[in-house]
């Protein structure tokens, strides 16, 4: 054993790119020389028991996303008494494995804390608080996150407006004051729209594109869109997701799919995991085609952490590991579709990588 460790240390010593080349053949990696960051959401209570998780995390994501703990519910469960450690210790392991930091999310219509879901606060009250929470805590954060979804969910899937109490109380601007609030307190973060069902062309995704359109040309600061990707097999593959992610780059914005996975009916087999594997792999496919799709982000990486049992009813098996912790045919698949890729590192030096970790 101890010879080859030396035989390994020598190769690397005389041929560190080839040799790591062979001997990393993670997600992460594979998105570094493509200059896509591979991302998942992370659950921080499973981050700080199980070293297993731990290890899958660091070896294959060059991006996190908190599933929970920066939404409003978490950070500030007592009006006025922010509380960021769980996020703060999601930082802290991601600066600590080179990984970038997806914020998530600033205004939403869900997971609001107690003492705000409960109402009773006057229009103007609701719209000095949403401001108090996002200088509060993009500023907290700030320097440390590249990326933030600032409004989650803004429209109905008709594509009409979804009646939050953010809407309620400030109409349809409160998106345009929300990025402007994130801006002045992290200029430097860049600032997205996120929602589900937007992935195809259709009114949900037109009512995005008119309002981000829209924004630009009012000057304010937007970024980026994120797309969800919460698929199901037994609702078909969004095919024009590639032309329509292509549509809102030609804007001028950066894309991301935000909270990629897809579901199934349970039980799972065979039949339904190689579906689920094509799903997968025509999801990054679309991303590392269009060049300013800047990340890739899975909603979670193992079956057994999953939010999709709880919510969707006989579903799930929607991750890219089993209950087992074992690789399923959808970890293939993200290989296999970063492999199919142009690699911009070979192809052109000068692309440079991403850096979006400070
Ligand atoms: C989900 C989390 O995964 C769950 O743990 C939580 O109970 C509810 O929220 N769209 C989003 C995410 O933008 O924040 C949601 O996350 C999933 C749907």
């Amino acid at each position: 054993m101890r010879w080859l460790a030396c035989f390994l240390f020598v190769a690397c010593a005389l041929s560190p790119s080839h040799v790591v080349a062979q001997a990393d053949s993670s997600l992460r990696s594979g998105g570094d020389a493509r200059n896509k960051l591979i991302g998942t959401a992370v659950n921080t209570t499973v981050l700080r028991t199980d070293p297993g998780y731990r290890d899958f995390l660091a070896r294959e994501f060059s991006s996190v996303t908190p599933e929970n703990v920066m939404k409003w519910q978490v950070v500030e469960p007592q009006r006025g008494k922010p509380d960021y450690t769980a996020a703060d210790q999601l930082v802290q392991f991601a600066q600590a494995n080179n990984q970038a930091v997806r914020g998530h999310t600033l205004v939403w219509h869900k997971q609001l804390p107690a003492w705000l879901a409960a109402g009773g606060f006057s229009s103007s009250d609701l719209a000095d608080l949403l401001h108090a929470h996002i200088g509060d805590e993009v500023s907290h954060f700030a320097g440390e996150i590249y990326a933030w979804d600032v409004v989650n969910e803004p429209f109905n899937d008709d594509g009409s407006w979804r009646n939050s109490i953010w809407y309620q109380a400030m109409g349809s601007d409160y998106v345009a004051m929300a990025l402007q609030w994130a801006h002045e307190a992290d200029p430097s973060a860049k600032l997205y729209l996120n929602d589900y069902s937007t992935e195809g062309i259709g009114a949900k995704s037109d009512a995005m594109y008119a309002l981000a359109a829209d924004l630009l040309a009012r000057g304010v600061p937007l970024d980026g869109v994120g797309f969800q990707a919460h698929l199901g097999l037994q609702y078909g593959f969004p095919d024009s997701l590639t032309a329509n992610l292509q549509r809102f780059a030609d804007l001028g914005l950066d894309v991301a799919i935000t909270e990629a996975d897809v579901r199934m009916p349970l039980p799972a087999d065979s039949d339904k995991l190689a579906r689920q594997a094509d799903y997968f792999g025509r999801l990054l496919a679309s991303c590392l085609a269009v060049d300013r799709c800047v990340s890739f982000t899975v909603w979670g990486f193992d079956d057994s952490h999953s939010w999709v049992p709880g919510v969707f009813q006989g579903q799930g098996a929607a991750t890219l590991l089993d209950q087992a912790f074992e690789r399923k045919p959808a970890y293939d698949a993200l290989r296999d579709a970063l492999a199919a890729s142009p690699n911009a590192r070979q192809s052109d030096p000068a692309d440079g990588v991403i850096n979006h970790t400070k």
